[in-house]
């Protein structure tokens, strides 16, 4: 798919069909992970692929119980001492959901976690955070492929804040 397409089309979803992504597509996500960059090249992150537990991790969230849906699940941690860990977060989880979307597997995120529990049911180090999960899986319908967005002239100006005008 082409790049630009890829990121125009892909929505985030949160109900999934039945079928099984095959574990080439998940390798591609997770390389996809691997190759996205980090600030100073730190690869501070770690990713914990959930297959078998997704009941466990719909039950620990507050935001995302739709991840019991899913195919698999991918908890992004990442490291807060340094200062753009959520950059790097919001990169790598952008890479995978665009990866995916790339093979026709559609992926949903949240943030919203029962820390404590959260922490001792997926055995998270304390130095990282849990900062974002990712569920994945087959849609049940053809999307729709309309997004809510605003206007570019509402959020682009010209050399300094305020100025519209033209490209
Ligand atoms: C930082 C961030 C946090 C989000 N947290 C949640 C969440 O906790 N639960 C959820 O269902 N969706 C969550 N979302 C998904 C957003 O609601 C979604 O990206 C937005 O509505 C646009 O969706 P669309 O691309 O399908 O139009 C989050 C997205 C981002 C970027």
């Amino acid at each position: 798919m082409d790049a630009f397409d890829c990121i125009a089309t892909k929505l985030d979803v949160r109900e999934f069909s039945r079928q099984k992504v095959p574990s080439e597509i998940k390798s591609k996500v997770l390389e996809a992970a691997r190759l996205t960059g980090t600030g100073l090249n730190t690869q501070h992150w770690r990713f914990i692929l959930v297959q078998d537990n997704l009941k466990r991790l719909a039950d620990d969230s507050t935001s995302g119980g739709w991840v019991s849906g899913a195919d698999f699940a991918v908890i992004v941690l990442t490291n807060p001492k340094y200062n753009f860990h959520m950059i790097d977060a919001g990169r790598v989880m952008q890479n995978m959901q665009l990866a995916a979307w790339n093979y026709g597997v559609v992926s949903g995120v949240f943030t919203g976690i029962k820390e404590a529990q959260f922490r001792s049911d997926f055995a998270i180090p304390k130095e990282l955070n849990p900062t974002i999960v990712l569920g994945f899986g087959y849609p049940v319908r053809k999307l729709a492929g309309k997004k809510s967005r605003m206007a570019l002239g509402e959020l682009v100006f010209m050399e300094k804040y305020g100025n519209k005008g033209q490209l």
